[in-house]
């Protein structure tokens, strides 16, 4: 070593090594800053996707970097009071009380601009690392992996959406400060949650405080936009040696935006009506009071007959209080079983299978052991029909394909089963639209509010085999 480099290393010494909490102090931040710029460049290279690794390097090496980096002022501050209480006891030449720099000395003009030169890159280190880091807790992968039994049933389902590529906080949170304060906050009461395990299993829906969608959803969804009608095929199998198809035709009156007065979103989405409503249950699957007011200062309520108004909070209507599964979609048994007939993932030339699957899986409903019995079961009546069925490779396929159903809308853990989280969008499955379009909640008037089916869709076709629309329209 030359003796440049001996003055450059004296100069470190008198910067850290006077005291042990100082030295600890700067040992332990370029630690952990060697670390988050090794896993920065594993992250800039996509290495690395661990939720864990991420929690490592974006949350924990950050605060003991910023720890390391405060104990160095700290033992710097001690240092100096031990030098003071020595000065004053005669044990030193005595000076000012503060210490003397001067920077015509070679060594402390050394010093400084170590000092310098580190900050620098402290600096550089800190906000890449915040930054990285509020992004990584943005990322779906924090939001549906870190606590992955207590996120699976909604990371799953997200997975399998429309909006697979939209991030969590897309929604849940939205832009803005106080909303990104609001979500950590309460993030840390969840963490605590989760850690002592005083979550609810399942998680409840609805969501309590979700940011109302106009902030959210119409980010990307802008009212105006909705227009016109929309073509809904729904294929059906009966539960015949067969499976027999059938076929429902919907032409739905979306609407919205420009057309006038036509359809589901120009009444709904119409920002000159002003929809509120009580719940009776906590499930909103129950309402009890609809409230209409519209710009021109008329006012509707409807109610059911035999009750005063009910106590409760009064929501205002949005997107979420229809499309409240736009990501987290959960089947029922035989809707699960329809679909995959449809898609081909079940061979529709498997005799009695709509009925073998669905009562399969309609009898899984997360007890352990529930996989082996969907297997038995469907193995066991193919075992036992007369004439057998042989083909192997098709029941495989048809018991893979009911496990992956089971895996999709069961989750044992949190005691996610079928219909835990109902759909609003429709009236066939759950409730939905006619928690309110329906005869009991009535007006002054006795009026209730319309249920005509035409409203809300056309019905072109409904369960027939080979619908004639569908010829016309050329639709497969
Ligand atoms: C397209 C928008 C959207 C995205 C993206 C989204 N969610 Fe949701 N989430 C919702 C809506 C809407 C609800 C239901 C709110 C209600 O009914 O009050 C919901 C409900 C939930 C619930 C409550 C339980 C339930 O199913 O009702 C949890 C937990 C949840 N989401 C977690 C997540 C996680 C984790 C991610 C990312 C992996 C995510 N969400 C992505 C819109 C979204
Ligand atoms: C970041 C943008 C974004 C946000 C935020 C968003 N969506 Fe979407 N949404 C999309 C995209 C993109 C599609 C189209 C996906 C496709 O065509 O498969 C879509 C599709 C849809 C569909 C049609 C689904 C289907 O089966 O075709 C509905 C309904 C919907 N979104 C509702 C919502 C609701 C409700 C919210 C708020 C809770 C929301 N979206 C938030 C981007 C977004
Ligand atoms: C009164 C209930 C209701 C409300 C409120 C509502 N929608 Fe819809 N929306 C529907 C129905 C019903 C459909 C048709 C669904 C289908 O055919 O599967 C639909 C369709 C859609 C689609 C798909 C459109 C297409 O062309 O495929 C999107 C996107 C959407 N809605 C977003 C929104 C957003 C964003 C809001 C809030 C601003 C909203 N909706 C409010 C009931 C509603
Ligand atoms: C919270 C109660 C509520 C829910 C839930 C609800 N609606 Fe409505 N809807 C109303 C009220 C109230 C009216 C106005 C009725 C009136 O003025 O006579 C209305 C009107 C409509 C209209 C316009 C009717 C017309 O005469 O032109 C359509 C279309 C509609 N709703 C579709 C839907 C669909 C589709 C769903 C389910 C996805 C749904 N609504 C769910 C309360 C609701
Ligand atoms: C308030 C609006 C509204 C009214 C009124 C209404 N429907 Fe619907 N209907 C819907 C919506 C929304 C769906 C769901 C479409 C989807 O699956 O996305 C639906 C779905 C359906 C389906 C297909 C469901 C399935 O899974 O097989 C049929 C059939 C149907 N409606 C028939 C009717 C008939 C018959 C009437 C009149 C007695 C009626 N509807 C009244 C909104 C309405």
């Amino acid at each position: 070593m030359d003796s440049r480099q001996e003055r450059w290393l004296g100069a470190l010494v008198t910067l850290f090594g006077r005291n042990w909490i100082t030295l600890s102090g700067a040992a332990l931040a370029a630690a952990s800053g060697l670390f988050i710029v090794g896993f920065l460049i594993m992250a800039l290279f996509q290495l690395t996707e661990s939720p864990y690794l991420g929690i490592m390097a974006l949350l924990i090496l950050p605060a003991v970097f910023v720890f390391g980096l405060l104990l160095i002022p700290v033992g710097a501050y001690w240092d100096h009071c031990c030098r003071r209480r020595r000065r004053e006891a005669g044990e030193e030449p005595s000076g000012g009380p503060f210490p003397t720099i001067n920077l015509n000395n070679a060594r402390t003009r050394r010093v400084a601009v170590i000092v310098v030169v580190l900050t620098g890159v402290n600096l550089l280190i800190i906000s890449t690392a915040t930054y990285d880091g509020v992004v990584f807790m943005d990322s779906p992968t924090f939001c549906g992996k870190v606590c992955h039994t207590v996120m699976e049933p909604e990371f799953t389902s997200y997975t399998n959406s429309p909006h697979a590529r939209v991030k969590c906080v897309e929604c849940h949170i939205g832009p803005g400060a106080p909303w990104f304060v609001k979500s950590k906050l309460s993030g840390v009461g969840q963490v605590l949650a989760v850690t002592f395990n005083t979550y609810e299993h399942p998680i409840p829906t609805p969501v309590e405080n979700l940011r109302p969608s106009q902030d959210t959803c119409e980010h990307c969804h802008w009212p105006e936009k909705f227009t016109g009608d929309r073509i809904k095929l729904i294929t059906k199998f009966q539960e015949d040696e067969t499976n027999t198809p059938s076929k429902t035709v919907l032409l739905m009156h979306i609407g919205g935006g420009a057309s006038e007065r036509h359809g589901i979103h120009s009444w709904h989405i119409d920002p000159s009506i002003k929809t509120t409503y009580i719940p009776a249950d906590e499930k909103r699957q129950d309402i009890a009071w609809v409230r209409v007011e519209k710009q021109d200062g008329t006012v509707q309520e409807f109610k059911k007959p035999d009750v005063e108004t009910p106590a409760g909070e009064v929501r205002v209507m949005d997107c979420i209080d229809c499309h409240n599964r736009p990501t987290h979609i959960f089947q029922m048994p035989d809707e699960a079983v329809d679909d995959a007939l449809a898609k081909g993932r079940i061979d529709t030339g498997i005799p009695y299978i709509k009925k073998v699957a669905t009562e399969a899986l309609k009898s899984a409903t997360g007890e352990t052991g529930d996989l082996d019995k969907i297997e038995k079961h469907i193995r066991d009546y193919y075992a036992q029909q007369q004439p057998p069925f042989t083909d192997k490779a098709k029941i495989d396929s048809a018991v893979n394909e009911a496990v992956l159903i089971y895996k999709r809308n069961v989750f044992p853990p949190m005691n996610v089963t079928w219909g835990t989280y109902p759909n609003n969008i429709g009236h066939v499955q759950s409730p939905g639209c006619s928690r309110c379009h329906n005869d009991t909640l009535k007006n002054a008037a006795g009026e209730s509010i319309g249920e005509d089916c035409s409203i809300c869709h056309t019905v072109l076709a409904w369960d027939e085999a080979e619908p004639e629309i569908l010829n016309q329209l050329q639709i497969k």
